[in-house]
């Protein structure tokens, strides 16, 4: 059944002319048959170069409007409509903004110190002449109305580009705080965060560490503060991946979402890998299935288009992050 599905996805991808593109989190059997496996800057970078007409973007939504941004001749696919990021909801341009109540795995519930119907525009006024770095988890709106996006793997180096002393980071607050840390600049902060990794705290570490003493920590900064203090390497997941295939060590705590320890696995087989907390589980990177890849690609349904007036103004700020080797 499942070689059928394959065979068939194969099939269809050679007549569209199309190229799977699948994100570090997503399935197992979904990361096999992509033809690139990534982070969100490779991801990205993809996008913007690879030749082809059809993009299949295995991933969550903001990253297929990031293909479309780039690439607005593609057809971007996104299999499964409904995955979203909650963190990327969690801004807007303007109007209300989704709250979110409860998050799996919450002990203690965030708090916003923004009122609910606190807008990126509010922010803007609050803070006249400020740069303003959107995280790529953001949509395609909010990132039309910053000056440059940033990701996991260069939200320093972006920062460090603007000649202002203060910035403003949005949506991720726990990226925010790894930024002012490492760059010495004033960052003002959108309360957002990732549910996934946000719930990590310092004892989940020193559980894992004295489980496995001989084990260095790999955290995402999308983990708090306290978290990211106690790790031995903080980067994005295909930096998590170089460190691990670089490293001399032979085990290693991942402090990111689950699906990464397949790639960690599969090109490391002489290393050990153990998840941070084994509840780092991002359901929406888990919507996309094969079923899913080939239903789109068949019926070519499920594409994401962004509107031109708001593409043209998003695309400013994905092509300045990318112009930053
Ligand atoms: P990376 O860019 O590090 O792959 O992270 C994307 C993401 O969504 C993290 O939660
Ligand atoms: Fe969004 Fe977190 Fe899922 Fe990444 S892991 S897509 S930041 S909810």
């Amino acid at each position: 059944m499942k070689e059928k599905i394959i065979e068939e996805i194969f099939r269809l991808k050679e007549q569209r002319r199309a190229i799977i593109i699948s994100h570090n989190y997503q399935r197992e059997e979904v990361q096999d048959i992509a033809d690139f496996v990534g982070d969100s800057l490779e991801l990205s970078r993809q996008a913007a170069s690879v030749d082809c007409d059809v993009i299949v973007f295995c991933g969550v939504n903001f990253m297929a409007e990031s293909a479309s941004i780039l690439s607005p001749e593609k057809t971007v696919l996104l299999p499964s409509l409904d995955a979203n990021c909650p963190m990327a909801d969690m801004v807007r341009v303007s109007g209300t903004r989704k709250v979110w109540k409860t998050f799996p795995g919450y002990e203690v519930q965030p708090t916003f110190v923004f009122p609910h119907d606190f807008t990126l525009i509010d922010m803007k006024r609050q803070y006249p002449g400020v740069p303003v770095v959107a995280y790529v988890n953001t949509t395609a709106d909010v990132k039309a109305e910053s000056d440059i996006c940033c990701t996991s793997a260069n939200v320093v180096k972006v920062v460090e580009s603007l000649p202002e002393d203060r910035v403003i980071c949005i949506p991720d607050r726990n990226l925010s705080a790894w930024a002012q840390r490492n760059t010495g600049k004033e960052i003002i902060t959108w309360d957002g965060f990732c549910h996934v990794h946000d719930r990590v705290r310092a004892e989940d570490v020193e559980r894992a560490r004295k489980g496995h003493p001989e084990a260095l920590v790999m955290a995402h900064p999308e983990c708090r503060l306290e978290v990211l203090e106690r790790a031995d390497h903080v980067t994005s997941t295909s930096g998590m991946l170089r460190f691990a295939r670089q490293s001399d060590a032979r085990e290693f705590i991942v402090g990111t979402e689950v699906g990464l320890l397949h790639r960690l696995r599969k090109e490391n087989p002489d290393k050990v890998f153990y998840p941070l907390r084994k509840d780092m589980i991002c359901p929406n990177m888990k919507k996309t299935t094969l079923e899913k890849v080939l239903w789109a690609l068949k019926e070519m349904k499920n594409e994401i288009k962004v509107p031109e007036d708001i593409r043209v103004r998003a695309v400013t700020a994905l092509d300045r992050m990318l112009k930053i080797k």
